[in-house]
C-alpha cells in the first residue's frame, strides 16, 4: 500500500513515497480506498516543519480525503462497503466545544492522513459525501468549507442581509462566499489581483478591494457598506489585519480568527472590541456534526466546490509548489487510481 510521507528533513523536495503494511479493519472501524484529496494551507506548513505543533514522528500526509469503502470491522453500522465517504479533519470530536472533547486529533498530522492508496478510520470520524459531488469536489470539504461554514452559520448564524469581509480569494475565503450567497449575505471580498477580484465578481461578490493597491481597504470596506460596516468578518489575515477589521466592523458584529496569511505578530488594542461591542472567536474547522449538516446544506442547494486543478497524486510536490505560488483559484485537488 503506496502513501506520502512527511519526516524530517521537512521540505517539498524531502517528501517520501513509502510502503506501509496492508490494513484491516479493526472492530468500529472503516478501511476507505482514497479516490481523491485536496491541499490545504496548513498541509503547506506541515510539509516544510514549520507548523505551530509539529508532530516529531513521520506521518502520512494531507487532512482531506474521500474514497469508497472496502471493508468493515466488527460493530460497524454507520457504513457499509462501498459506501461513498469522506474523512473528518478532526477525529474524536463529533459534536460540543473543542475544549470540552479530550479525544480531538487532526488527520494529516499528528495522526496518519488521507494520502495513501488505503486509510483505516473510525466509522465515527468519517461522513457521507454528499450525492451530486464527484470524489474531487468532495475531497475538499473537510477543513477550509467546514471552517467557513461553522464561521458563519454554525456559530456566527448569518441572516439574510447581512454584510461579510473575507479576505483573500484562498479555499475558506471562497467556500465562505459560497455559503454567504446560500443565505442570502452580501459579501466583499478582498484580494491581491485584479483578475481575481474580476472572477469573484462573477461568482457575486458585492463589494471588491485590492488590498495590495488599496492598504487602507477598511476605508473601503465602509464607503461599499454606505457606513454600515460588515456583520461577519473571516479573519485569516492575522493580527496585522484584525485591527483593520475591528475598523470597519458594524457594531456588536463578529469576528472569527481563523489563520495568519499576513504573518503571526502584531499589536491589537482590545479597547476597540469593546468600542465596536465585538464579538471575537477562534475557529478550529469543527466537529462531525457541523460537517453534516454542512454536507446537507450543499446537498439541498446542489452546491459545487471550485476547482482549481487536479493533480495526479504521485505529483504531490507540484500540486504544492502551485499552492505556494498563491495562484490558484479555487482548491487544487489530488487523484488517486
Ligand atoms: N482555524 C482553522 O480552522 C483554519 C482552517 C483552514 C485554514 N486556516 C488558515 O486560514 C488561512 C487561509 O487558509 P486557506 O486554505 O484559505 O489558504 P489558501 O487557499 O492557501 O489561501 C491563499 C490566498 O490567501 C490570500 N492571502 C495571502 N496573504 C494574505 C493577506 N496578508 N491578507 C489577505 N489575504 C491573503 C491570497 O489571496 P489573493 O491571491 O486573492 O490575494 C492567497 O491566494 C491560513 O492561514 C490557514 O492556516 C485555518
Amino acid at each position: 500500500m503506496k502513501a506520502w510521507q512527511i519526516a524530517a528533513p521537512f521540505g517539498i523536495d524531502a517528501l517520501q513515497q513509502v510502503e506501509r503494511p496492508q490494513l484491516t479493519p479493526g472492530p468500529q472501524q472503516v478501511l476507505i480506498r482514497v479516490r481523491a484529496a485536496s491541499l490545504n494551507y496548513r498541509d503547506l506548513e506541515l510539509v516544510e516543519g514549520r507548523y505551530q505543533g509539529q508532530p516529531d514522528q513521520p506521518f502520512i500526509a494531507l487532512s482531506d480525503g474521500a474514497g469508497e469503502v472496502l471493508a468493515v470491522g466488527a460493530g460497524v453500522s454507520r457504513f457499509a462497503v462501498g459506501d461513498r465517504v469522506i474523512g473528518c479533519f478532526w477525529q474524536g470530536w463529533q459534536a460540543g466545544p473543542l475544549g470540552a472533547c479530550s479525544t480531538a486529533i487532526p488527520l494529516g498530522g499528528p495522526l496518519d492522513g488521507m494520502l495513501a492508496e488505503q486509510v483505516l478510520l473510525d466509522e465515527s470520524g468519517v461522513v457521507a459525501c454528499p450525492a451530486h459531488l464527484s470524489w474531487e469536489e468532495a475531497a475538499t470539504l473537510p477543513c477550509a468549507a467546514l471552517t467557513a461554514w461553522q464561521a458563519l452559520i454554525g456559530e456566527g448564524q448569518l441572516k439574510a442581509g447581512e454584510w461579510v469581509l473575507l479576505q483573500g480569494s484562498g479555499g475558506v475565503s471562497l467556500f465562505a462566499l459560497q455559503f454567504a450567497l446560500m443565505h442570502g449575505a452580501r459579501v466583499v471580498v478582498t484580494s491581491s489581483s485584479e483578475d481575481k477580484l474580476q472572477r469573484l465578481a462573477t461568482l457575486g461578490a458585492t463589494g471588491l478591494i485590492n488590498y495590495r493597491t488599496t492598504p487602507d481597504w477598511h476605508d473601503e470596506v465602509l464607503r461599499i457598506t454606505a457606513g454600515h460596516g460588515v456583520d461577519h468578518v473571516l479573519e485569516v489575515g492575522g493580527p496585522r489585519s484584525f485591527a483593520q477589521s475591528l475598523q470597519c466592523l458594524h457594531p456588536s458584529g463578529q469576528i472569527n480568527v481563523i489563520g495568519y496569511l499576513g504573518g503571526q505578530q502584531g499589536e491589537i488594542n482590545p479597547l476597540l472590541i469593546l468600542q465596536r461591542n465585538a464579538r471575537v472567536r477562534g475557529i478550529a474547522v469543527g466537529p462531525r456534526n457541523a460537517f453534516e449538516a454542512m454536507n446537507r446544506a450543499i446537498e439541498a442547494s446542489g452546491m459545487r466546490p471550485l476547482i482549481d486543478s487536479t493533480y495526479d497524486w504521485l505529483d504531490l510536490p507540484e500540486a504544492l509548489r502551485h499552492l505556494a505560488s498563491g495562484a490558484h483559484f479555487g482548491k487544487v485537488v489530488l487523484r488517486l487510481g
